[in-house]
């Protein structure tokens, strides 16, 4: 650690320069790093010297001149890519204040460029077409494949010249349910190669979720695969699609194609329902298309995809990011953050139906020339080894995985650990939730041998990319810390007035100026955006989450503050789930809130009352359970209902959750005031009948 603290004396002296980033100087604070009851993880010397940024002095002076002079900062990161036209002389424009007019962040418009482009023709003309771009491991562990640069390029043109040929047309909303095979990437790329919009829904999603994200973007093709197996279980994802597109259709938003991908390990296409005129077998087609094809140049401002996320109402969001910025910011953030070599074999074990698949499987690993594992499986099955087996047999050595796997990994043992070598890993990754320190830990000592940092990446779909995270090299962690803002990213503490608050201090977490890889709208709702990230706190991008600074100036998440809950790293908004029970014939009402939940950090508490006259029963608990699976996903099924003759509201009618999450949570000396309560007694009632 003598590095270390070399770095440490060294910042005490560096002058504070810009206003804003005060925090940064509590890293310096030499005699409390240094103290064992800190807790801080020390990078080893050999690591930090190799590390692209090898102290906080050198992160000190590249967020100073990020915040100083965002223009020529981020210029200089986006000259590292080709562009048909260089973008104009504003780099920049951002109005994050209502009071100014309508809300409204740009970067590098005028430049024209293609994300497609820059991911593989780019490296292709670099000298990295034989490498390596994706290694697939199937579910079951003798299937596998791979694509280098070149025949993800050329995989890519062909069914980007499919889908001119069908009239997709720049601009136009392509909708892909598909699980982690290697077309799913490959539809990504090649929708971006064309500038069409990609909208991927997680292959988890049901019916109803698949419907309403037809309906809201109306594609013209749906690009999906016939069934996928997880674990020993076969999902039959092409019946998935046709009921959803028979939903669609009462909406009036017809699809004209559904191609679909034969996966013929999980399900032979004979035995796969067919819509002839309408479902087309990627393999019958694909193939025959040639292997190049022209670019679609786009501006940096058109839009590349849209992605659904949870918010407080019912109505899910369709986050919109655009092109330029989000290239820039994705391969920037996937370097420094994983401190990512050419020698690097990486493997995120998110799925491209999440922005985690977005920013860190898809784009950010290949702009940099990456080579990325996707695996297709569960990450227990067979056994809860498989994810070290993959490690081993891939020689992955950056791993970057969700809270929610580790602890779920490590209530399995570390034997499934140890029977494996591990020793290509080198840092390691966690998104999603906090971690706590106690999984915090065991990732590292057991998982990583106590050798690797982990960067614990603190980040939201909004964002598009990296807002917190360790610079693995560049300063000591401490477990559960997300430590400091990435380069740019003004991260400030507000109070409830949205006074910034410095210091030892917490409350909500806002940001105070754009970065490049921020949404630009929520797509068809600019007033919603506007409302939800930028009124709460005028001036500043809300984040929905709460955060406190220790006196060191580390940063610790402290989960949402809105009524999101956070399930295994799944962003659900309790109103989704709400309304899915009640439109069980038998609900009346529902409230649902999150509690602590060992594995998925949180779990689904949901309490209801029924219709006059019926009564609860067995049965009736599991169709409340199965009508959310049905609505909205497997993920989202409450944990626990818990049956009440009444909710407690307010006189005015408002439930009040805050009651309800202590009892959820069995906190029952802590119920605090109830006396504002329309009708008292409804707490006692609902204690008494908690263990029902
Ligand atoms: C919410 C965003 C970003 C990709 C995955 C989830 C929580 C995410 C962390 C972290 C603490 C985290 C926040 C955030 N979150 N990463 N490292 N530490 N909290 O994306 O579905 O948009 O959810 O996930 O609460 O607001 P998302």
């Amino acid at each position: 650690t003598t590095n270390h603290l070399r770095h440490v004396e060294s910042m005490a002296t560096m002058p504070s320069g810009a206003g804003n980033i005060p925090h940064l100087n509590a890293i310096i604070l030499g005699e409390a790093l240094a103290s064992e009851e800190n807790d801080l993880i020390f990078p080893s010397d050999d690591f930090s010297r190799q590390a692209h940024v090898p102290s906080p002095q050198k992160y000190l002076e590249m967020y100073k001149r990020s915040i100083e002079d965002p223009a020529g900062f981020w210029s200089d990161f986006a000259s590292d890519f080709f562009w048909k036209q260089r973008w104009g002389e504003q780099v920049y424009f951002e109005n994050l204040d209502v009071s100014k007019g309508d809300i409204r962040i740009e970067w590098f418009k005028g430049g024209l460029t293609n994300i497609c482009y820059n991911c593989l023709d780019r490296n292709v003309e670099a000298g990295l077409g034989d490498r390596i771009a994706l290694y697939w491991e199937g579910n079951e562990p003798c299937l596998d494949g791979s694509l280098t640069y070149n025949q993800l390029l050329q995989n890519a043109c062909q069914l980007a010249n499919y889908l001119k040929d069908i009239g997709v047309k720049k601009g136009d909303a392509v909708v892909v349910y598909l699980p982690m095979l290697m077309e799913l990437p490959i539809t990504m790329l090649a929708c971006a190669r064309i500038g069409a919009v990609h909208s991927v829904v997680f292959a988890g999603f049901s019916v109803e979720s698949l419907a309403q994200r037809v309906v809201d973007c109306k594609p013209k093709v749906v690009i999906t695969c016939n069934a996928v197996k997880r674990g020993s279980k076969v999902i039959h994802l092409k019946d998935i699609v046709d009921a959803a597109l028979v939903e669609s259709a009462k909406s009036g938003v017809c699809v004209d194609v559904c191609l679909t991908y034969e996966n013929e390990s999980a399900l032979k296409r004979g035995s796969t329902k067919w819509e002839e005129g309408r479902d087309i077998w990627w393999q019958d087609v694909i193939p025959k298309y040639p292997t190049t094809c022209a670019v679609e140049w786009v501006d940096a401002e058109d839009p590349l995809f849209l992605l659904y996320t949870s918010g407080s109402t019912g109505k899910p969001k369709g986050v919109l990011h655009t092109t330029g910025g989000y290239m820039v910011y994705t391969a920037t953030t996937f370097k420094y953050a994983f401190d990512y070599k050419p020698s690097d074999i990486y493997w995120c074990t998110a799925d491209c139906g999440w922005i985690t698949g977005h920013s860190y499987v898809t784009y950010g690993p290949l702009l940099n020339g990456a080579t990325v594992v996707i695996y297709e499986g569960a990450p227990n099955y067979p056994d809860p080894g498989r994810c070290w087996d993959i490690v081993d047999k891939y020689k992955v050595t950056i791993f970057y995985t969700a809270p929610t796997l580790v602890r779920s990994l490590m209530r399995d043992g570390d034997e499934y650990v140890k029977r494996y070598s591990r020793k290509s890993l080198r840092v390691l990754g966690s998104v999603g939730e906090p971690i706590n320190p106690s999984a915090w830990r065991w990732f590292f000592n057991v998982v990583g041998d106590s050798r690797c940092p982990i960067s614990d990446t603190w980040w939201q779909t909004e964002t598009g990319g990296f807002m917190m995270t360790p610079l693995p090299g560049a300063w000591p962690q401490k477990p559960g810390s997300a430590t400091f803002p990435f380069f740019g990213v003004q991260a400030v503490i507000v109070d409830e007035k949205g006074v910034e608050i410095e210091g030892e201090c917490s409350g909500y977490l806002c940001i105070k100026s754009s970065w490049p890889g921020a949404f630009r709208t929520l797509y068809g709702d600019h007033e919603r955006y506007e409302t939800t990230y930028f009124k709460p706190f005028s001036g500043y991008y809300f984040s929905g989450d709460g955060c406190s600074r220790d006196k060191d100036g580390y940063h610790w998440l402290t989960g949402r503050v809105d009524d999101v809950i956070n399930v295994s790293g799944h962003r659900i908004g309790t109103a989704e789930v709400e309304s899915a029970l009640v439109s069980h014939p038998q609900c009346a009402e529902a409230a649902v809130v999150g509690v602590e939940h060992e594995v998925k950090g949180q779990g689904i508490y949901a309490f209801v009352t029924l219709v006059d006259g019926v009564p609860y029963s067995e049965d009736l608990r599991k169709s409340l359970i199965l009508i959310v699976r049905k609505q909205i996903g497997a993920f989202a099924a409450p944990d626990r209902i818990h049956w009440a003759p009444g909710l407690p509201k307010t006189r005015s009618g408002k439930i009040m959750r805050r009651i309800l999450r202590k009892i959820a949570s069995k906190q029952l000396d802590e119920l605090g005031d109830t006396s504002t309560l329309a009708d008292p007694n409804v707490v006692d009632q609902l204690i008494a009948l908690a263990d029902t």
